[in-house]
């Protein structure tokens, strides 16, 4: 059957020294995407890793790579991380001018095209680019860094991403990036979130196998209490 709420664990939190371990560990949990977390020290301030990691992911693991560019000029790098084996490019809203150019770019690579957006913008930043793009990473925390707390005002705006897709039309895949764990999972799927990130609360556990499953398990209360 297929899962009603995927889970993408980020790899920020993952021991670097381990990954293809890693990877596999929440691969045979259940994890549905691994998300990659891409820092340029400019637009976030830290640095992680580059197109050469992707591409080493890409042999050792099947699932899909969900590739979150948190970086100042991501145009220069789409094509690098297209190649290197990415299935879906998210760009943040704050940093592309011509975002139409840009989506339309992701689309030739032939990958799934994602905007990203930060707590602190406002939701109608995306209101022309929504019916172009295949998903949206609304940030519950400000980027640049794992282990996180989820700002409270991430259900409300959930809630008016929803509503903004319902009165364009459109229905791009909606995701929550930062600071999610098993307490507030159900609560963002009832606010309309479909895809959950998480990094500290799967590999900072000492099973992110069973960190995966629990996610999983509970993120799905929401629908028992629909049902
Ligand atoms: C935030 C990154 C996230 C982050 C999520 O800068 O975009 O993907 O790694 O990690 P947690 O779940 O630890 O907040
Ligand atoms: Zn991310």
């Amino acid at each position: 059957m297929a899962h009603r709420v995927r889970i993408a664990p980020s790899i920020l939190s993952a021991d670097f020294a381990r990954l293809a371990e890693q990877v596999s560990l929440v691969e045979a949990g259940g994890a549905d995407w691994i998300h990659c977390d891409i820092m340029d020290g400019h637009f976030v301030p830290n640095l992680s890793f580059g197109p050469l990691v992707i591409e080493a992911l890409r042999r050792s693991t099947s699932l899909p790579l969900d590739v979150h560019l948190m970086i100042e000029n991501p145009d220069a790098y789409l094509e690098a991380f297209a190649r290197a084996g990415a299935f879906q490019l998210h760009v943040h809203v704050e940093v592309c001018p011509h975002l139409h150019r840009t989506i339309a770019r992701i689309r030739e690579l032939e990958v799934r095209a994602g905007v990203a957006i930060n707590p602190a913008t406002p939701l109608w930043a995306l209101e022309e680019i929504l019916p172009e793009v295949d998903a949206v990473i609304l940030m519950s925390v400000d980027p640049g860094f794992g282990g996180q707390q989820l700002l409270p005002r991430t259900y409300d705006r959930l809630r008016r991403l929803r509503e903004l897709c319902r009165s364009l039309g459109v229905n791009p895949t909606i995701i929550i990036d930062g600071g999610v764990n098993t307490h507030n999972a159900a609560h963002l799927v009832e606010a309309g979130a479909e895809v959950l990130v998480a990094g500290h609360g799967i590999f900072a556990h000492p099973d992110p196998a069973g960190a995966v499953g629990a996610l999983r398990q509970a993120a799905e209360r929401a629908f028992s209490r629909w049902t």
